[in-house]
């Protein structure tokens, strides 16, 4: 099965990033993410044996993470792979503290990562001919309050996303901005 660790959306948040997606393709053309599969990869795991699922959900469990707003603000394109996708002009620290423990728990279980440096990006295109011209600036505040473990398989040419798993983030502290509080 192959697998991956991401944050999901609410519908509501999905929506207004397939609305930022629609928008784009006029100008850029390409194939916009169903907006059921919009997500934001943490990590990915690949392909791994069914048999690791338990160990695999171990991991999310014991990841001592915190909840974090991500304010959606940008569009970008890659040229290499041809995709268009939203990202954060700032990540929070919560949460790359979170991929960081998800890595090094995947890691320990002996899973093989990407080693590129984590660019945390939500694919709106696929196979998008250029990048916006003219700007699409979304502003779409997506509040982060688990972990996803999520299935994706082959379907009908495409792919197919389940989410196998959750695990909650600890609660953000009232009143003050994540990255200001002390651990
Ligand atoms: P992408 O949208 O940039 O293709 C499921 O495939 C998710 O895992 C997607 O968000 C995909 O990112 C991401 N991913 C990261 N590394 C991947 C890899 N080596 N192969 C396939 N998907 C990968």
């Amino acid at each position: 099965m192959r697998l991956f660790f991401a944050a999901w959306p609410a519908p509501a948040v999905q929506q207004a990033l397939h609305g930022v997606a629609q928008r784009a393709r006029r100008e850029c053309g390409g194939r916009a993410v169903a907006l059921p599969n919009i997500h934001l990869t943490l990590v990915f795991l690949g392909s791994v044996d069914r048999a690791s699922l338990r160990e695999i959900e171990a991991i999310a469990a014991g990841v001592d993470g915190t909840a974090c707003d991500l304010v959606v603000e940008h569009v970008a394109y890659w040229r290499h792979n041809r995709i268009l996708w939203a990202g954060v002009e700032h990540c929070p620290d919560a949460l790359l503290d979170v991929v960081r423990q998800l890595s090094a728990g995947a890691r320990d279980a002996r899973i093989e990562l990407d080693e590129r440096p984590y660019v945390p990006h939500v694919t709106l295109l696929r196979n998008a001919r250029r990048g916006p011209g003219t700007a699409v600036v979304p502003s779409i505040i997506w509040p982060v309050r688990d972990i996803a473990l999520v299935e994706s398989a082959a379907r009908d040419g495409g792919r197919s996303y389940e989410v196998v798993g959750r695990w909650p983030l600890k609660p953000q502290r009232a009143g003050l901005p994540q990255d200001s509080i002390a651990t």
